[in-house]
């Protein structure tokens, strides 16, 4: 709760699911893309990923992928892992990120939402628990918003999955790959 926000406006709200509340949204959520309901989520996204940013997603698919001995042409495989991601990765809880729907339209308030959210994921991981950003799990917003009972004055941003982490299960060995520090970040004025 100590995250910075812009005007320190906190537009953030949470809903902790668990039980039979998240087992609704899992199979609603799942029910929905499996019979070609199209994607509801609440936030605007790109309709083409650019090729340089693809080729980074290509990437960790082919990391998680090669982990878990999903072969290239297996498409029955590959769809069984992306459903986990609309079932939030069967993890025992999740916590749906709300912003104040009075907020909408500043692009503050989504910024904002990300940095409370990495804030919650490093504390969840400092007490040794998991945690998912995903985007997945939302959506089909109508059916989280029913079963979390969330009010219509909040927009639905973002889920995360939270569980103790199975080290055992091959993709959670899996360590991404970053851009270097050089290709990131410019340093101006620093010589001379
Ligand atoms: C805003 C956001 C949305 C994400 N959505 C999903 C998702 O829907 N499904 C998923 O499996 N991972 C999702 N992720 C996880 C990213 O794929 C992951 O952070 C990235 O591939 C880097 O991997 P790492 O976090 O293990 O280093 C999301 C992450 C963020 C920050």
């Amino acid at each position: 709760m100590r995250a910075p926000s812009s005007f320190n406006n906190q537009c953030w709200n949470f809903s902790v699911v668990t039980g039979e509340p998240l087992d609704a949204i899992r199979h609603g959520n799942t029910e929905g893309i499996l019979g070609g309901q199209p994607d509801s989520r609440e936030f605007r996204t790109f309709t083409k990923v650019p090729d340089e940013h693809r080729g980074r997603q290509i990437e960790v698919a082919k990391q998680l992928f090669g982990a878990m001995g999903i072969e290239r042409d297996d498409k029955d495989g590959r769809q069984d892992w992306v459903l986990r991601g609309f079932r939030q990765f069967d993890a025992p809880v999740c916590i749906i990120v709300t912003y104040d729907r009075v907020l909408d339209g500043s692009d503050d308030t989504p910024f904002d939402c990300g940095a409370v959210t990495t804030a919650l994921v490093n504390a969840a991981w400092s007490r040794g628990l998991g945690a998912v950003i995903n985007s997945q799990g939302i959506m089909q917003s109508p059916v989280v918003r029913e079963h979390a009972g969330i009010a219509e004055d909040q927009v639905i941003m973002k889920s995360i999955a939270l569980g103790w982490p199975d080290e055992a299960f091959p993709a959670n060995a899996v360590v991404s790959e970053r851009k270097p520090v050089a290709e990131a970040a410019t340093f101006v004025g620093f010589s001379g």
